[in-house]
This record gives structure tokens, C-alpha cells and sequence, in this order.
């Protein structure tokens, strides 16, 4: 496609069902059903409409209570909806202790290092618990926490992550994990929000073949915090290597400590579990939104245990003796959900991996998957994607055979999931596509795998128990098979849906419930739809597309950036004098993102400042949002009120028409960024490629908040 011949299409959204191609249906292998968790169609009267919300006893009676609920679902201060209302339990005990009297010997968690030469660690449901207790102990006599505090952790992918989270949850402490790979000031301001006062971190880990200093990071979130108001008083730090400190940066005397050297202290130190109510919130989850800074999604204990637990056992197929990997970070929730608690509670063995997919080679992760016999796999699209166009015949060289396959956090493409299925699941895995988001806990939409057909590309329905609708702008629904698309919302609550945005109940009325609700007085939860934020269309089968978000999002492999926060990194450099982040079509990541920026007068264009700009971004929230170009324009295009207009800045990003710009403020502006966008975009490769209607829909719409 030249510039010259870009025609001007508009697809309206009628017309995006013309463009689609209806995917066939795969059924699973006859194998998988014969042992499925859930193989009678039976299920689905169980968890039927007009069973709501008793079905959901099934799933709160995998859990072990000390005192069993009166309440299924309380509704009387809707939208803040409480489950299991009553009841009274342990996370840590239903994860672990339970587990003893029949296979104290299990491996709970194995986990593999980075470095190959490095040995896998199995660690038993028995040294689970040991290890929970000690650390609880040393959290709470040490640390000085107690019931209802926060503590922010800040680790990477290592066995002690999922300690840590029990050791929390033993003590009715509320965790809340920021991704090791974000950056320490963006690890401050979470520690801020949440009002922690100890920071759990660790020395360094392995990455893509470097021991990376992570401790470094703790010095940053600790002066973050203090700006913001909060003062860290210890900082505990696991060393990576106990005995040997990896890091450059200086331990400070009365605040930073080693737990390997304190845990001495609290070696056969027993911890009894704390006997938590249902609703009492578990852990904070930070994710990003339309507007200000990352919110904290908090989760409860007894329905997200409980809807976890369910989810893990019917959708992820996970028996007791099942090999389960989920390649993901627990740093996301789906680590959080399945990585951890779900699995855990089920008493399987969870396969942690420390490093990145591609270490030091290709046919890493079927190593792995060889080695330990690993039977279920679950991982995202972005992942698969790259290890497809970097090692596309791998599998093949490896002995592994997986029963079921999971894919997550973003749409996956047609021609991908078929590689999924052909080459990494060599025909033999049942596939389920889940699409759910960090607020949700566990699955909304998917497919029960013995049950409903796959089909590429589509999540499926509703996952038991929920029930999505989608609604065009005016709340009216659009009906399945109407190949229209509109806004996906879920009309009832479901265990696993979080409590609300910490510290902010206004907040998550505004973005989650007040855009459809038919009445703000009511107690009916009929009246109180979930808005999803996602785009999505339903076909004839009542399968659901997802199309991606409809607020200022962009999903960088899964991962959710906001263009606010972008923004606002990028206007700490100082001769920035506006900016706006857009996305761009990555064949790898799903989006990358783009920066445009004006300067300030007296302030030249130039690539030290694309620099500044770039680094911005990578310490105020981390590498995964460093920009794939940022681009130093003469102007943004605005409005006549003066907003920037980030879908013409995205028309342009992404080679697509930018519609209509003559009522813009300043209409000339536009050509003159095309021209040099596309112009550095062609001189260093970066090739138009042809959009999918969905895609040419995003961004067309990019920005439309403004
Ligand atoms: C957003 C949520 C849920 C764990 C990982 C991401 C997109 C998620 C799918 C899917 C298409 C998906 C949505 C959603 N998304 N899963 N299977 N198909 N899109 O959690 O960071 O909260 O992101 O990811 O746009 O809203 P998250």
C-alpha cells in the first residue's frame, strides 16, 4: 500500500461481520473428554439463570470453611456486591494445610530458574508450609503487621512470590503484588495508594541471561512513597542466592534487612491461620484505566477462593495429579488466580518458570514441559506468537504431550491459535480461549472444554454462572448473530468479580456500573449490568468475539497501559509541552506503543529528546511501556476546544485514514505529521501492513473519551 492509493474507507460496524469469515468448529479430543472434570451436560442446568446464585455453592464447597455461610449473595448496598456472607476461612489453610493429611509429599510448586544449569527446586505441600509459617511468623513479630495491613511486594518470578502471598494471607493481611519488571517509582506509588509500610522485595533474578539488580528498584519506591506522603519502614529482602548479596545498592541500617538471615530466627515457628470472613478483601491487584493513576482492584477471600477454585477445576481441567504450567507472572492476576490460589487450592502441582520464553533458545518452554511432564499448559498470545516466529518447529523435537491448552489476555489471530493447536499441542490438546480482566478474579468468557466446541479467534459464551450481554451506546442490546458490534457487559455478579477500587468506592461505581445502571436506588442486581470496557461481538452461537478496549487502553502483550500514565511520564521531562500515547499494530506484542510529543518554545526537535522521552516512560512505569517510536511534532491536532485528537495521531501511526479533519483547530497540522511520520516510518522499515476490520475499528475509535 502506497500512501497515494490509501482509499478512504469508513467501516461502519455493520460492516465488520461482512469482513469476518466465521471460524469452523474443533471438537475435543475424545481422550481429553473421557477424563474430564466436567464431561455431563448436566453442568449447565446446575448453573442455569434461574439457579442463580445457589449454583454458586458448588463452587465455594471445594473450599474448606471453619464456619459455613448463611448468605449465597448479599445485594442490599448494590453494586458492592458480598458473597458467601458468614462464612468464615483461611486462604493459606485451604491452599496448603489441607492438603497434608493425604500428600504432604506432593510437589506444590516446582520451579525452574533461568539459568539451565541451575537445578529445579520441587518444593512439597510439607516445605510449602513450613515455608509459609516461618515467613508469617517473621511478618508478623518482625514486621509488626497484623490483620487488615497492607504489604506491597515487589518480586519477580521466584518460589518465595507465592510464600510471601501465603504468609500474607495466613495472617488476614492484605497483599499486593506490582510486577517485577516495573519500575521502583511506579512500585512507590502503589505502596503509596495502598498504604503499606513494608516493602517486600529481592536482591536480583535472572533474565534473559543477566542477573539483574532488582534491589535498586526498593530505593526508588521507598523516596516515590515518601513524596507521596508514606513513609516505608522496612524493606525485607530474599536474596536470590541466601548468603550472597547481588545487588550494588547499599542495604540501609534499621530499614533494609535479608529474610534469609531473620528467617533463622522463626525456623519451626507455627503460625495458626487467621479465620477471615468471606468478604474481607485478600489482595490489591493495581491496574491501569481511562483516567489518573493505576487503581487498585480489590479481590475478597472467600468468593474469589471459591471462584478460582471452580474455574481452575472445570475450565482448566486440574486434577490433583495433574502437571499444570502456566506461563505467565504473578505479577498479573492470572498468576495470582492461576498460578497460585486456584491450582493450590485444588492440591496440584503449579510449575513456576523464572526467565523468558526465548532462554537461552527457542525450545526452552518444551523442555520444561518435557522434563517435569507437564500435561496442561496455559499462556498468552504474545508469547505465542513469538516463540512461533522465532522457533516454529520446536515442539516437534520434544517428548511432551499436553491435555489442554489455555490462551489469555489478549484476541489471539485465527492463523496463531492454529499453530497453538497443530505444532505446541500436536493436535492432541483441547483449547480454551479466556477472556476476563484483573477487576474480574477469574474467567468470564470461555468454553467448558469437554462440552463446547472451540472455535479460533472467539472466547466462547459466558463462562457458568455469568451471564454477558452486549449493549450499543443507548443501552439498547445487540442480539447474537446481528453481526453487530457493541460494548460487552455481564448482567450479574459472579463470586470472583473485586469489591471495589481501594480507597475509591465513587471511582468504581463511575467506570464499572453508573454507564448502564437502570436505577442507582435499587438492591436488584438485575438493574446493576458490569461494564467491561471491552468491544465485542456475538455470533448466531451465542460465541463472543472480544475486540479490545474501548477506553484510552492499550494492551501491550497483555499487558494494560494507560494513555494517561503514558502521558503523564512522558510531560515529566521538561521541555515537553504536550503529549499523547497511541497504539500501534505489533506483529509480536498485539499493540506497541507510540508517543507524540510538542515542545516547549525554545525547544528544538531532535533524538536526545526521543530519548528523554523513552526513558521517561521506562522509569516512571517500566520497560514493558517503553515507546516504539515517539515522535517530536510541531504541534498536536486539537480540537477547537483544545483536546488533542489521539485517533488522528493513531490514523497516522498506523497508516489508516484519519477521517474527518477540516473541523480540527488547526487541519494543516495533520499532513505535516503524516508526512514526517510516515516518511521516518518507511526509512526505517517499519511497513504499512493491511489492518483487520476490527483493527481499523480501534482506531478509528482510539481516543474517543476525548
Ligand atoms: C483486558 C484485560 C485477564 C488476565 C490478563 C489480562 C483483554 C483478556 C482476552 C481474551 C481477547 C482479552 C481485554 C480485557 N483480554 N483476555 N481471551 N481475548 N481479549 O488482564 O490486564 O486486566 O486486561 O485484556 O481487552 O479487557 P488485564
Amino acid at each position: 500500500m502506497t500512501l497515494e492509493d490509501e482509499s478512504d474507507v469508513a467501516v461502519s460496524e455493520a460492516q465488520i461481520a461482512v469482513h469476518w469469515r466465521e471460524e469452523e468448529l474443533y471438537f475435543p479430543p475424545a481422550a481429553f473428554v473421557g477424563q474430564a472434570n466436567a464431561s455431563d451436560p448436566a453442568i449447565f442446568e446446575r448453573f442455569k439463570e434461574e439457579n442463580f446464585p445457589e449454583c454458586y455453592r458448588e463452587y465455594a464447597d471445594l473450599l474448606t470453611w471453619d464456619q459455613y455461610w448463611h448468605t449465597t449473595l448479599d445485594t442490599s448496598n448494590a453494586p458492592f456486591w458480598k458473597w458467601f456472607v458468614g462464612g468464615k476461612l483461611n486462604v493459606s489453610y485451604n491452599c496448603v494445610d489441607r492438603h497434608l493429611a493425604t500428600q504432604r509429599n506432593k510437589a506444590a510448586l516446582i520451579w525452574v530458574p533461568e539459568p539451565e544449569e541451575e537445578q529445579t527446586q520441587a518444593i512439597t505441600y510439607q516445605e510449602l508450609y513450613r515455608r509459609v509459617n516461618e515467613f508469617a511468623a517473621l511478618l508478623r513479630d518482625f514486621g509488626g503487621v497484623q490483620t487488615g495491613d497492607r504489604v506491597t511486594f515487589h518480586l519477580p518470578m521466584v518460589p518465595e512470590l507465592p510464600v510471601s502471598m501465603l504468609a500474607c494471607a495466613r495472617l488476614g493481611v492484605i497483599h499486593s503484588q506490582v510486577f517485577g519488571g516495573f519500575s521502583g517509582s511506579a512500585c512507590g506509588g502503589r505502596i503509596a495508594d495502598s498504604q503499606s509500610r513494608i516493602l517486600v522485595t529481592m536482591d536480583g533474578y535472572y533474565r534473559n541471561g543477566e542477573l539483574i539488580d532488582h534491589k535498586a528498584k526498593a530505593d526508588e519506591a521507598v523516596a516515590r512513597a515518601r513524596e507521596e506522603g508514606v513513609e516505608v519502614e522496612r524493606v525485607l529482602v530474599w536474596r536470590r542466592h541466601p548468603g550472597q548479596y547481588a545487588s550494588e545498592s547499599p542495604m540501609v541500617e534499621g530499614r533494609d534487612f535479608f529474610v534469609d538471615e531473620l528467617l533463622a530466627e522463626y525456623r519451626d515457628q507455627i503460625v495458626e491461620p487467621v479465620s477471615m470472613p468471606a468478604e474481607a478483601p485478600l489482595f490489591l491487584m493495581y491496574t491501569s484505566g481511562t483516567t489518573g493513576k493505576p487503581k487498585g482492584a480489590q479481590h475478597s477471600t472467600g468468593g474469589y477462593l471459591a471462584y478460582v477454585a471452580g474455574t481452575s477445576k472445570y475450565y482448566q481441567d486440574i486434577h490433583p495429579d495433574d502437571t499444570y504450567w502456566c506461563f505467565a507472572d504473578i505479577g498479573w492476576i492470572t498468576g495470582h488466580s492461576y498460578i497460585v490460589y486456584g491450582p493450590l487450592a485444588l492440591g496440584t502441582t503449579s510449575v513456576m518458570y523464572e526467565g523468558v520464553p526465548t532462554y537461552p533458545d527457542p525450545g526452552r518452554p518444551w523442555r520444561i514441559a518435557e522434563r517435569l511432564g507437564v500435561n496442561i499448559f496455559h499462556t498468552a498470545p504474545t508469547t505465542i506468537r513469538m516463540l512461533r516466529k522465532v522457533g516454529p518447529d520446536e515442539p516437534n523435537k520434544y517428548n511432551y504431550h499436553f491435555k489442554h491448552m489455555t490462551t489469555v489476555g489478549e484476541p489471539i489471530e485465527p492463523e496463531v491459535w492454529r499453530w497453538y493447536r497443530d505444532v505446541v499441542g500436536k493436535g492432541e490438546a483441547v483449547i480454551v480461549d479466556t477472556w476476563w480482566q484483573t477487576e474480574n478474579g477469574g474467567f468470564l468468557g470461555s468454553t467448558l472444554p469437554a462440552l463446547q466446541p472451540m472455535k479460533p479467534g472467539s472466547c466462547g459464551p459466558g463462562v457458568l454462572g455469568v451471564f454477558p450481554v452486549i449493549y450499543d451506546e443507548h443501552g439498547e442490546e445487540v442480539s447474537a448473530g446481528s453481526g453487530r458490534a457493541g460494548n460487552i457487559c455481564i448482567r450479574n455478579p459472579w463470586p470472583g468479580i473485586f469489591q471495589t477500587i481501594w480507597g475509591q468506592p465513587e471511582r468504581f461505581l463511575d467506570i464499572y456500573y453508573r454507564k448502564y445502571c437502570r436505577d442507582e436506588k435499587s438492591t436488584d442486581w438485575h438493574d446493576w449490568p458490569y461494564f467491561a470496557g471491552d468491544g465485542a461481538m456475538q455470533a448466531a452461537d451465542g460465541y463472543f468475539r472480544i475486540l479490545g478496549r474501548v477506553d484510552d487502553v492499550i494492551n501491550v502483550a497483555g499487558h494494560r497501559l494507560g494513555t494517561k500514565e503514558l502521558e503523564s511520564a512522558a510531560l515529566t521531562v521538561d521541555k515537553v509541552a504536550e503529549a499523547a500515547a497511541v497504539p500501534v499494530m505489533d506483529d509480536l506484542r498485539g499493540r506497541a506503543v507510540e508517543m507524540y510529543v510538542s515542545l516547549k518554545p525554545g525547544y528544538e526537535a531532535g533524538t536526545d529528546i526521543e530519548h528523554e522521552v523513552a526513558l521517561a516512560i521506562e522509569n516512571e512505569i517500566g520497560k514493558i511501556a517503553r515507546p516504539k517510536n515517539v515522535w517530536v511534532v510541531p504541534d498536536m491536532p486539537k480540537t477547537r476546544s483544545g483536546k488533542i485528537m489521539r485517533r488522528v495521531t493513531a490514523g497516522i501511526s498506523n497508516f489508516t485514514d484519519v477521517g474527518d479533519v477540516t473541523t480540527l483547530a488547526n487541519p494543516e497540522i495533520v499532513e505535516k505529521i503524516r508526512i514526517q511520520v510516515h516518511a521516518a516510518k518507511m526509512a526505517s522499515g517499519q511497513l504499512p501492513r493491511e489492518l483487520t476490520a476490527a483493527e481499523l475499528e480501534e482506531i478509528k475509535g482510539f481516543g474517543h473519551a476525548d
